[in-house]
Order: C-alpha cells, then sequence, then structure tokens
C-alpha cells in the first residue's frame, strides 16, 4: 500500500502581498505554514460508545491504555476518571491535543494522563495494556504490525467501527448504538509473526 506523505506544505504570501501591484519583490515577505496530514478525519466516539469500549477491555486502575488519533482525549479521559487507568492520547493535530489537555483538566484526571503531538506510526505503544482505536480499515491494517510488534501478550486492542482485515479477526464484537466494537488481544502466537 503506498504511503500518504506525512505532511502537507503550505507556502502562502504573507502580509506583504499587499505591495503585489509593485515591482518590488523584495517587499514580499513569504512565510511557510506546516499543517499536517492526517491519516483520519477527526470524528469523535459517542460517549456510550466509548463506555462500551472500556468496559468490553475490562479497563481498571491497574491499566495504561493508549487511544491512537485521541481526538479531544474523551477515551482516555474517561478511562482516567470512570475506571482509574492511566493514560495517554496521541494525535497528529496539535488543536485536538489542546482540547484534550483541557478536557483532562476539566475532568480533573491531569495527573493520569498525557497528550502527545505525534503520528500514531512513529509511536512506542509498548508500556500499552490497552489500546483504543477510532481510524480507518486501511490505516488499522497498517497498524497491525506495530501492535503485535510493541504490544505485551495478553494487552487488549479495541477499536470503534473498524476490524484489522482478514489477518486478524476480532475475538468479540458488541453492538452499541448502531456502532460495532471489535476486541482483540495479544497472543503469543502474534509475537512470533511479528519476529518472522
Ligand atoms: C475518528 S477521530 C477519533 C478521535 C477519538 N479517538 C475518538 O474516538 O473520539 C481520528 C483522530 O485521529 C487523528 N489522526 C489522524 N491521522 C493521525 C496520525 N497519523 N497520527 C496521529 N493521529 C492521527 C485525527 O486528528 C483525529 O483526531
Amino acid at each position: 500500500m503506498t504511503s500518504l506523505p506525512r505532511r502537507q506544505t503550505l507556502t502562502r504570501l504573507g502580509a506583504g502581498a499587499a505591495g503585489l501591484l509593485l515591482p518590488a519583490a523584495p517587499l514580499l515577505a513569504q512565510t511557510t505554514v506546516t499543517t499536517p496530514s492526517l491519516d483520519v478525519p477527526y470524528v469523535p466516539t459517542p460517549q456510550e460508545v466509548v463506555e462500551r469500549m472500556l468496559q468490553m477491555a475490562k479497563v481498571g486502575k491497574n491499566d495504561v491504555l493508549f487511544d491512537l488519533g485521541c481526538g479531544d482525549g474523551r477515551i482516555v479521559v474517561t478511562a482516567a476518571k470512570s475506571h482509574g487507568a492511566r493514560g495517554t492520547g496521541i494525535d497528529l493535530d496539535s488543536e485536538r491535543i489542546g482540547e484534550a489537555r483541557k478536557n483532562a483538566q476539566q475532568a480533573g484526571v491531569a495527573d493520569k494522563v498525557s497528550f502527545k503531538v505525534a503520528d500514531l506510526f512513529e509511536t512506542d505503544v509498548s508500556a500499552a495494556s490497552v489500546v483504543t482505536l477510532y481510524l480507518l480499515p486501511n490505516v488499522n491494517t497498517r497498524l497491525r504490525p506495530q501492535l503485535w510488534k510493541q504490544l505485551k501478550v495478553g494487552s487488549r486492542v479495541v477499536s470503534h467501527a473498524f476490524d484489522m482485515g482478514p489477518e486478524w479477526p476480532p475475538e468479540k464484537t458488541e453492538s452499541v448504538e448502531g456502532r460495532t466494537i471489535y476486541y482483540w488481544t495479544i497472543k503469543q502466537a502474534h509475537k512470533k509473526a511479528a519476529k518472522a
């Protein structure tokens, strides 16, 4: 599968463009704005679905949950507030990470969670006991080898709406609010396959 460019650069003329009727080119200031090229657009998971995802994974106080593409942080914040877990949210969009930090503060769980602007494909998830996803089918498929390689045996993976393709069938599925939730656990066989 062809990988998408990680970042897209917009080059635009700055305030000096007011002088563009003049031949004095040096007056034109050029600024470069870098915006992240997202693999998945932002669509939040409804709170009822968040609760069910966390119940399905039996998230508790000993868990470390990573939400890859965390949006406004609702899954990480709920895991900390309602289940006592620690958590990390990763998102390429700094605006989302700002919202997530604010939401964690408001929920009183800022000491249990952290949020980072980063690419999920460049994130080490080995510290996670639970990984949550709401991405897209092709993004899940690209992520699978990383999960098999980095997660410990017994770690749980829960995905809202999308499965992992034929190479990793889910162990359980549930429906809530017309949405499907998929559940997997990491087995020794996955670790072996990741090494091969
Ligand atoms: C469908 S939203 C899910 C948000 C949240 N997990 C939830 O369920 O409410 C997907 C999120 O992934 C983020 N995203 C897209 N591509 C990414 C990438 N390569 N690395 C990290 N985050 C990414 C988007 O900015 C967006 O916030």
